[in-house]
């Protein structure tokens, strides 16, 4: 039927699990069509909102359209938009930002209420009715077993010869009744490479034709690149100290200009045979896949640029044997990320001194993206590391602070801080030295004074120092920026 149609099969106040993980996979016509309806029936002067829960962030033809029709009264569990960012940031709609891993589960264990409909994009559907995933997974398994109807968009566009690159495990249970998961390499297939889907959920199909919306691919500044160097000089480093092989461990990698510049880096650099086990495939992995540095990657989302996708297409039969997609419960499970050892590296907002990481939030109250996969790797990795430039907004923000306005990963999670001035190893370090570590490595030279002030002061203050703050000064710098426009 027409995406008009299947979007008036979506009725006000219900909790709806769309497919969609960082602007790949996420259905492209339903979303547009039914804010199209929202909007109808609110300059009526009646009420509609729905739920939206998803994989992660998806794209204007989805979160956008619909938070601009003020259609949107929950939101979960990560999204990227500027148009919810600010119906979020202003009190117009709700927002549950939660680990990736912890979706699935929570949608069994009901803690999120009941999932009333699935909306999924496929790349096919079989004659028996099993769906050929489109390029993200995220929660469309838990979406399709957990919703009452489900809405299939069938996506044109989307290349045939993606069957096969999927894998689909079925295998997770509830407590007390859970099994360990067998996977033991990064590459292993443990499920299988269709969704299943019973025939009489599926309430409507509409076909579309569109490509994922994914930003061209920019090439990474400088101030990435140096940061990228400071990080794959830790990796020779550790290497020859032997607490990283030759091939180093699986990588995970968050997105953005940075994580593109380490791939380009090691793209560039010594290291060979190297496996990721991560969240989002970009440009940068595909490049490393194909000059054979990479041997595979396993994400829950290809989330590719339309140059990325030409070159995906073109070459489909080779990267389908490099290329493993699952779902989130299972790319970011805490059990496989601490059975492999990963090394995680991703963005924050800023850090403070004794190594507590803020990843989501501007001046503690105003949330960015959310903490997406970030913890679930950080906390069960063999390597975490975050990464930010020294400075923020022309230099009037410190990104290293006396105290973060808001805590996503705690001083216990957070291993390796980078930025471009230099890489803080936190291993092994009480507070007190940490704080030293961080000042010295990391902070930018019009900040490392100041900083250096407060921790002596604090030090000295002549109150426990286990962890030394002058309570009424921690968020000072934060204030100050407020009032100021400079820290
Ligand atoms: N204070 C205030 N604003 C800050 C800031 C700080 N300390 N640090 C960065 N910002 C602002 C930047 O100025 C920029 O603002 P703009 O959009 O108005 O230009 C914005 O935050 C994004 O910063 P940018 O330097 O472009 O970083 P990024 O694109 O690498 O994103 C995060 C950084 C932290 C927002 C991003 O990595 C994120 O959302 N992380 C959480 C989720 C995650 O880790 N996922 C990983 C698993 S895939």
């Amino acid at each position: 039927m027409s995406a008009d149609e299947a979007a008036k099969l979506i009725p006000s106040g219900v909790n709806v699990g769309m497919s969609g993980f960082t602007g790949a996979g996420y259905p492209k016509a339903i979303p547009v069509a039914l804010a199209k309806h929202i909007k109808s029936v609110h300059d009526q002067g009646k009420p509609f909102r729905i739920s939206v829960w998803t994989g992660a962030s998806t794209a204007p033809e989805l979160d956008g359209v619909l938070a601009e029709v003020d259609g949107i009264e929950m939101r979960l569990p990560y999204q990227s938009d500027p148009v919810c960012r600010q119906k979020i940031n202003s009190g117009q709609m709700h927002y549950m930002d939660i680990h990736l891993s912890h979706v699935a589960q929570f949608a069994w264990f009901g803690f999120f209420g009941k999932l009333d409909i699935a909306v999924i994009e496929v790349a096919g559907i079989l004659e028996d009715g099993r769906l050929i995933p489109a390029a993200s997974v995220g929660n469309n398994k838990t979406w399709i077993d957990q919703a009452d109807k489900v809405i299939i968009e069938v996506n044109h566009k989307l290349s045939e010869k993606l069957e096969g690159m999927h894998d689909i495990y079925y295998g997770t249970a509830l407590p007390p009744n859970r099994k360990p998961i067998m996977m033991t390499e990064p590459d292993q297939r443990i499920g299988e490479p269709y969704l299943r889907c019973p025939l009489d959920k599926i309430i409507a199909i509409v076909e579309t034709n569109e490509t994922d919306r994914v930003n061209k691919f920019t090439e990474p500044d400088e101030t990435s690149k140096r940061i990228a160097k400071h990080i794959l000089d830790f990796f020779s480093k550790e290497v020859a100290e032997g607490r990283l092989p030759k091939n180093l461990l699986p990588l995970q990698s968050g997105v953005g200009n940075i994580a593109n510049a380490v791939m380009a880096g090691l793209n560039e650099g010594e290291f060979e045979n190297l496996k990721s086990y991560t969240e989002v495939i970009q440009d940068g992995m595909l490049g490393m896949i194909k000059s054979g540095k990479l041997v595979s990657a396993s994400a829950t989302s290809l989330s590719l640029s339309p140059d990325g996708l030409k070159e995906l297409n073109d070459n489909i039969d080779f990267y389908r044997e490099r290329i493993i997609l699952r779902t989130q419960e299972i790319s970011n499970h805490p059990e496989i990320v601490r059975r492999l050892g990963i090394i995680a590296i991703n963005g924050m907002i800023e850090a403070d001194i004794y190594g507590n990481v803020n990843s989501t939030h501007i001046m503690g109250s105003s949330i960015m993206n959310g903490i997406g996969g970030s913890g679930d790797f950080a906390r069960n990795g063999y390597m975490s590391f975050f990464v930010t430039p020294s400075t923020a907004k022309n230099g009037a923000i410190s990104a290293i602070v006396p105290m973060v306005s808001h805590v996503d990963h705690t001083e216990h999670d957070v291993q390796i801080i980078v930025t471009e001035q230099g890489l803080a190893d936190l291993r092994g370090l009480s507070p007190r030295q940490r704080a030293i570590c961080i000042i010295e490595n990391c902070a930018h030279p019009d900040y490392k004074a100041a900083l250096l002030d407060y921790f002596d002061r604090a030090n000295n203050s002549g109150r426990p120092v286990h962890t030394p703050h002058i309570l009424s000064e921690a968020l000072s710098w934060h204030e100050r920026y407020e009032k100021t426009g400079h820290m």
